[in-house]
């Protein structure tokens, strides 16, 4: 669904990106994890076109993103959703309002745009009534299963998750993983999270790991614990210290020694 090949990005004379390749399967959910500033967000940003690579491919769908004009790169984004790390509703509109707002401004009938808010709101387990609420009302985690259907009213093919559980507790966490493994299977969504949050392992199909700017590892989600790649062994269970060894060494053996 998305290639990416060769993929260079740079800050100054600080590199990002170095050389990343990656292909997110279609239909299927792909996490990509990694340590903070690693690059993560700004390799989604590069994605959706929010940020132009400095060389390397996107290959969307079977189209080279940066041999399209803006019609085509219109259409295609289309077709993408985002989910923000921090919702980013409009604090000044009500719920109908922020999730409407593109039917809205394109001044489609009030009373058929609410029916569609109400049925995405379903779809994310939020009640009728939350539609008169402002965002300085509603929690966090309320703020994000807005923000989720404000991106559904779009029928994205793919959506891009940029931490979407950050700062929210267990429950709350486990009912947005639920959502979005539910919307993923029941309407063949293409899914790519960003994420700190190890559950995901168990709704995901595939774990990408960035490191130094390309992807240390990809596999499949059921395997990453029996992994014996020393990059995401020493990453997903919090083993920073010291050089990445290419045989795994258990602390107590070490001690030993
Ligand atoms: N617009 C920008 N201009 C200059 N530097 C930037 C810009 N955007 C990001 N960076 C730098 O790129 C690096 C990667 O940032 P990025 O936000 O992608 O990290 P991340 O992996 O998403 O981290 P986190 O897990 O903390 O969200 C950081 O060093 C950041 O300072
Ligand atoms: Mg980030």
């Amino acid at each position: 669904m998305i290639k990416i090949i060769d993929l260079y990005k740079k800050f100054g004379d600080k590199e990002i990106t170095r050389g990343l390749n990656l292909e997110i399967p279609e239909g299927k959910m792909t996490c990509i994890i990694g340590k903070s500033g690693e690059g993560k967000s700004v390799l989604l940003k590069q994605i959706i076109g929010l940020m132009k690579p400095d060389s390397g491919q996107i290959i969307f769908d079977g189209q080279d993103l940066a041999k399209l004009n803006e019609t085509q790169m219109a259409e295609i984004f289309q077709k993408i959703g985002y989910v923000f790390q921090f919702a980013a509703l409009l604090d000044s509109l009500n719920v109908f309002e922020n999730v409407g707002i593109t039917l809205l401004e394109e001044g489609e009938d009030k009373k058929s745009v609410m029916s569609l808010v109400k049925e995405k709101l379903a779809l994310v387990n939020m009640q009728d009534d939350v539609v008169f609420k402002y965002p300085s009302e509603l929690s966090g985690g309320m703020k994000k299963r807005v923000g989720l259907a404000r991106t559904l009213m779009t029928h994205p093919k793919v959506i891009l998750y940029d931490e979407p559980t950050t700062g929210l507790d267990p429950i709350t966490t486990r009912i947005i993983h639920d959502l979005m493994y539910d919307m993923q299977k029941q309407m063949n969504i293409t899914s790519v999270v960003i994420t700190h949050d190890l559950e995901i392992f168990k709704y995901a199909d595939k774990v990408a790991l960035l490191n130094e700017g390309k992807i240390a590892y990809f596999g499949d989600a059921k395997d990453v614990w029996e992994s014996k790649n020393p990059y995401i062994y020493q990453f997903i269970r919090g083993l920073s210290e010291g050089p990445i060894q290419t045989e795994v060494v258990h602390t107590s053996e070490k001690a030993g020694m």
